[in-house]
């Protein structure tokens, strides 16, 4: 029997994922589950075929140029991209692939709760029945912000920006949006497009940020965007942390400028802007989008499927570069 590819994985899968790795690979786990360094990260991958990534991994031009000889490919357990250099990648003849599609109904259902969270002070709520601090029903008690039949607006109507919207009409919400590219009609379902991100700001009262991070939206959410938007404006971000400029954003929360805001994402996360510990309206999430079983399994496969046409010499489903 031919030897069996090493892929080295660098966080700990799902267990069913786990299993149908080890059957058909040599795997080199991370029991532990650690960040790894960008030194254990390239040890780590002595003498592997593929390595098995994850967006907590900094594959920076430095790193990919430090890979042994011996790594073929690269699979990110992701959609999201931006951790690694696809340009050092591509000079190095390094495919790289990612897990579009499955965490899109996921990602689209957390935007969703992050609205309502948000909007309708479900942290404040909760905190306040936890800490015994609520004392009664009352007509003017914690009110919120009301959600149905208010204007949304979506920053980059990619797959998970359609599937918010289309959750968004099911509360009669009317969907504004900005894409570099204007969707066909059947896509768009009735949707108002904007050619500019900046028109689209004055029309969301919700905000949602769905747009690939990276060098060309960094800090895209900046203090002059948010004076465009409605005062009272609600803005989530299911995307990256690095869409948001954070001074801003906790500057518009504190000032009232925006009503409050949902975050799952966040720049240099788990380590984010102190400041919005301290207020009371953010809905913080711990970028859990895709965390669900169904989706994380369907992840961890669809990364196994690109790795296995690698090895098997056919094309790969999600190839990046
Ligand atoms: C991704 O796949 O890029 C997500 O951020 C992980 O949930």
């Amino acid at each position: 029997m031919p030897q069996k590819p090493t892929i080295f994985v660098t966080r700990r899968l799902p267990d069913d994922v786990t299993r149908r790795l080890t059957k058909d690979y040599e795997a080199r786990l991370n029991e532990l589950d650690g960040v790894l360094s960008a030194d254990q990260l390239v040890k780590g991958a002595e003498g592997a075929d593929a390595v098995l990534v994850t967006p907590t991994d900094k594959l920076t031009a430095e790193v990919i140029g430090r890979l042994p000889k011996s790594v073929k490919m690269i699979a990110t357990f992701s959609v999201g991209y931006e951790h690694i250099d696809l340009n050092a990648a591509k000079q190095r003849g390094l495919p790289v692939s990612n897990t579009p599609d499955v965490l899109t109904d996921a990602t689209a259902d957390i935007a969703l709760l992050l609205m309502l969270g948000a909007a309708r002070r479900a942290y404040e709520g909760e905190r306040a029945v936890r800490d015994a601090s609520w004392k009664s029903w009352s007509t003017t008690y914690m009110l919120g912000v009301h959600m149905t039949g208010k204007r949304l607006g979506i920053f980059g109507m990619g797959r998970i920006g359609q599937a918010v919207a289309k959750r968004a009409r099911a509360f009669d919400m009317q969907v504004h949006y900005y894409n570099r590219k204007r969707l066909p009609a059947d896509q768009e379902q009735g949707a108002i497009y904007h050619e500019r991100a900046e028109d689209l700001l004055p029309h969301c009262d919700f905000l949602s940020i769905n747009a690939p991070g990276g060098a060309e939206t960094y800090h895209w959410l900046n203090a002059e965007r948010i004076a465009r938007l409605p005062d009272k404006a609600v803005v989530v971000n299911t995307s990256r942390g690095g869409l948001v400029d954070d001074v801003a954003l906790i500057a518009a929360l504190k000032s009232g400028k925006l009503f409050s805001a949902g975050l799952d994402v966040f720049e240099n996360e788990p380590n984010i802007h102190p400041g919005y510990r301290e207020l009371p309206n953010v809905f913080l999430l711990p970028h859990l989008g895709s965390a669900t079983v169904d989706t994380r399994n369907a992840m961890g496969f669809k990364a196994l499927d690109n790795l296995d046409a690698h090895f098997a010499g056919r094309q790969l489903p999600d190839r990046l570069v």
